[in-house]
């Protein structure tokens, strides 16, 4: 397959990282459709990225019709048939729990054209655990995106033992048309790269608010007025999830069994509360 052979892409979840994708692909003139098992939730999402796109009118980023044109180039669905059926490459942004996406990637193994890619936005998932559910390995990768999508640049496309050359160029040339930069990993590591000295940042963050050593607001402005960082790491757990950072621990804790890597009671004790970060209007801060 050709790089300027993708005209449709089908994105599957539509939380705050799958509508975005959706959206940075239809500003660039891909037939896109979204595809979520909740109606609520794509409903949700168009009115989110409706919003996003309002404002970047306003500002002047955009036209209206350049906004317009997009919004005509994407449909929502909660068909998984629909979604895939004439799709060039799936970006999956479904829960990060491995056992659904396997189940999803070998249902839409069964439903897509054999040329489609199955591509990952998993933040932690390496594509080989779930490669061998679908019959065509050498066309699943991970294509990795950071939150919020409209903004950051960066895309980690990450090459697993079965990945095949091709599919590799295709999504990087895919990364790259849509105004993102790539980075290739040749080989599969837990957490890529930007995730990884990201999670260091986060568990010192919390040693030292656990340890009392700092409250949340200083241990913030020591990475945006010393380290020059956009936002600091509470502020960072607040937007991308709490939940999410959770999650991500207590299954590195489940793979490897080591006591160290166990989310710490601070996260725990927010999972519980529902504090979950800026989507419930209360994380390491409140939210109006
Ligand atoms: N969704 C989409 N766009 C958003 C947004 C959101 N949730 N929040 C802010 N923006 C946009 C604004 O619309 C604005 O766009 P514009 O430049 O086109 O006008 C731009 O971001 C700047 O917004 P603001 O001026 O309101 O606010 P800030 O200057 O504080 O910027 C930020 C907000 C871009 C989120 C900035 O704080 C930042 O860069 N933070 C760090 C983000 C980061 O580190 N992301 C990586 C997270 S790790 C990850 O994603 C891992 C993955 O596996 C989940």
């Amino acid at each position: 397959m050709k790089n300027d052979k993708i005209k449709n892409i089908a994105v599957i979840g539509s939380g705050t990282m799958g509508s975005q994708i959706a959206m940075v692909c239809a500003l660039e003139g891909y037939q896109v459709t979204l595809q979520d098992i909740s109606e609520e939730s794509l409903a949700k999402a168009k009115q989110s990225l409706e919003g996003h796109m309002q404002r970047r009118v306003e500002k002047g980023k955009f036209s209206e019709d350049q906004v317009s044109k997009a919004f005509e180039c994407m449909r929502f669905t909660s068909s998984l048939e629909e979604a895939v059926k004439d799709t060039d490459i799936v970006i999956e942004a479904i829960v990060e729990k491995l056992d659904v996406k396997r189940a999803l990637f070998a249902e839409v193994d069964r439903l897509a054209p054999a040329h489609t890619i199955l591509a990952t936005n998993s933040s932690r998932i390496v594509s080989s655990k779930i490669a061998d559910a679908t019959k065509r390995s050498e066309k699943i990768c991970n294509m990795h995106f950071f939150n919020p999508v409209l903004v950051m640049e960066l895309v980690e496309v990450v090459q697993g033992p079965h990945t095949s050359e091709e599919t590799i160029q295709v999504t990087i040339e895919l990364t790259k048309r849509i105004n993102k930069i790539p980075i290739l990993l040749k080989k599969e590591i837990n957490g890529f790269v930007a995730n990884r000295l990201l999670g260091k940042l986060m568990d010192e963050a919390v040693y030292l608010l656990e340890n009392e050593i700092a409250n949340v607001e200083e241990i913030d402005l020591a990475c945006t007025k010393a380290l020059n960082h956009p936002i600091g790491p509470f502020a960072l757990m607040d937007l991308v999830g709490i939940d999410v950072a959770y999650y991500a621990r207590m299954q590195n804790f489940q793979e490897t069994g080591d006591e160290s890597m166990k989310p710490s009671k601070i996260f725990v004790d927010k999972v519980e509360k529902g504090e979950l970060g800026r989507k419930t209007g209360k994380g390491f801060y409140t939210y109006s």
